[in-house]
């Protein structure tokens, strides 16, 4: 195996250090932390290999061995319930630590109770599916979705250590591997050309898995996302750059009730809607545009989302990130280089809705 790469995410408190090589997960044991020794064990049936390998790795060491539901219709709080009284009834304490084994369903809901647990234990992130390797387990952002909307309760605190091996995802369905890599790429074009250059030179080699591009891209990404958590480790302002594509995205993802559209699906004509935005307010150049596209479409194919304004104007209009005068959103500049737009009107937005091409 070669040497892991190790990446800083955060500092103090919040500091979480993710490590990144083919094979890590045999060798789990070393990276994972539990002050105590012990470890709460939170995983889902579409993890389950991975979960084997890191029961393996732990043998002995864990204290409660727990599956949940990871479909969208269950991350609530039922689900943070029902770890909370696995982990109590086999008696946890404060210095024991939780180990999220699955995708970003199960490391937000698992991240959340141990937000929750005792007021907080530390946990580790050991992500299976593309997505959470670039985004869902790096950050910070923990918690469950609300009758009144999605990721409405939840908590800042950050996963000790991410474990991050692509043969985590060996098993994924070819559609969630393909949707999981829209937010990899996201962070190459707002935070890294040269990144974005080499992904995209080396896409087919990261579509057949091949471990060294595709932790090339994985390792990139989540480089571009740990420096902007850690420039603000807040709701700031830098870290609303992670947002591109996210704001028709959410609104996409609504409007065919999580169901239609993969998260990453709806990111993937989020921004193709957010290029026809910044080629008119921040002069994206339409070479650049083309290659985003080209790139999307090669991603793809994406189910279409429903784009009718009466379908996307009321998720917009709840948007966290709305005032009277609009809603911010994230433009590129060129390829690597992204900014925030403070109020762009709802009427814009819409119309880069129904112009949105792959
Ligand atoms: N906290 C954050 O910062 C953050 C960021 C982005 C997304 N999210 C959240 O992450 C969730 C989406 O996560 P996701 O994209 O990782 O998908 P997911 O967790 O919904 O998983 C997708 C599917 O893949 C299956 N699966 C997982 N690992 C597998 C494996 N190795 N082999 C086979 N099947 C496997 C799951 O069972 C599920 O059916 C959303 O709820 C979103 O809100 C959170
Ligand atoms: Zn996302």
């Amino acid at each position: 195996m070669n040497a892991p790469r190790r990446i800083a995410i955060g500092s103090g408190d919040a500091a979480s250090l993710l490590w990144i090589g083919a094979g890590l997960m045999s060798e789990a044991a070393r990276y994972l932390v539990s002050p105590s020794g012990r470890f709460l064990l939170v995983s889902s049936a579409g993890a389950r290999g991975p979960a084997d390998g890191i029961r393996r790795a732990l043998a002995g060491r864990i204290l409660a061995d727990l599956e949940i539901d990871d479909r969208e219709e269950a991350k609530n709080l039922d689900a943070v319930s029902r770890i909370a009284d696995a982990a109590l009834a086999a008696g946890v304490r404060r210095d024991d630590a939780l180990v999220a084994v699955g995708g970003g369903v199960v490391s937000d809901v698992a991240g959340f109770a141990a937000a929750i647990l005792l007021r907080g234990i530390a946990w580790n992130a050991v992500p299976t599916t593309t997505g959470a390797m670039a985004a869902a387990a790096i950050g910070g952002k923990t918690g469950v979705d609300h009758a009144a909307g999605k990721n409405l309760l939840g908590a800042f605190h950050p996963p000790r250590t991410v474990l991050v091996d692509p043969a985590a995802a060996s098993t994924l369905p070819d559609r969630d591997f393909r949707a999981g890599l829209v937010e990899a790429f996201k962070a190459a074009w707002i935070g890294d050309a040269g990144l974005a250059a080499r992904a995209e030179g080396g896409l087919e080699k990261i579509l057949e898995r091949q471990d060294a591009s595709l932790l090339d891209l994985l390792a990139g990404a989540a480089t571009v996302k740990a420096r902007i958590v850690s420039e603000d480790s807040r709701e700031g302002d830098r870290r609303r750059l992670l947002n591109f594509g996210h704001t028709l995205g959410h609104a996409f993802e609504a409007a065919g009730d999580y169901r239609r559209l993969r998260h990453g699906e709806a990111v993937a004509w989020g921004i193709a809607a957010a290029l026809e935005i910044s080629r008119e307010l921040s002069g994206l150049p339409e070479a650049d545009a083309d290659r985003v596209r080209e790139t999307l479409r090669r991603l793809g194919p994406f189910p279409e989302p429903e784009r009718s304004a009466e379908a996307l104007a009321p998720y917009l209009a709840r948007d966290k990130k709305a005032s009277a005068s609009g809603i911010a959103g994230v433009v590129l500049e060129s390829i690597g280089r992204a900014r925030i737009v403070e109020a762009i009107p709802l009427a814009d937005w819409l119309a880069a809705a129904a112009r949105a091409r792959l």
